[in-house]
């Protein structure tokens, strides 16, 4: 079994890979939907509704901000995963959102 969850966080392919960035290099050789003839048949549909989901968000909101008193100050964040080691969830994520 590949580990899906920790191929995008190879830091022999990744400088820094457990931080988020916008400007990752190579972001698009990411392995979330997984390569070749088995690559995820969704993955178009998924990206879709994703990139859907945030404009329509984002159109509505001012802020989003995580939620300190669930997940801690900065230095100091606590985040549940979900017990898998296919895919990287969360169990939960508490924002929270300034309305325009
Ligand atoms: C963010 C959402 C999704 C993620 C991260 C994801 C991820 C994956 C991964 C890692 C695989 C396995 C690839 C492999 O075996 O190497 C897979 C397979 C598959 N996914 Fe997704 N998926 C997502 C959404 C969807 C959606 C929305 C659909 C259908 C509407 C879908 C349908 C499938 C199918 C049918 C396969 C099997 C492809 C095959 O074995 O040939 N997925 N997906």
């Amino acid at each position: 079994m590949i580990a899906n969850l920790a191929v995008n966080r190879d830091s022999r392919r990744y400088p820094d890979p457990d931080s988020f960035s916008m400007e990752r290099p190579r972001a698009k050789e990411h392995l979330a939907f997984g390569r070749g003839a088995h690559t995820c048949a969704g993955a178009p549909l998924a990206r879709v509704e994703v990139r859907l989901s945030l404009e329509l968000l984002l159109s509505r909101l001012d802020d989003i901000e995580l939620n300190t008193g669930v997940h801690g100050p900065p230095g100091d964040r606590r985040f549940q995963y979900e017990p898998s080691y296919v895919l990287r969830g969360l169990e939960e994520l508490h924002l929270n959102f300034v309305r325009k």
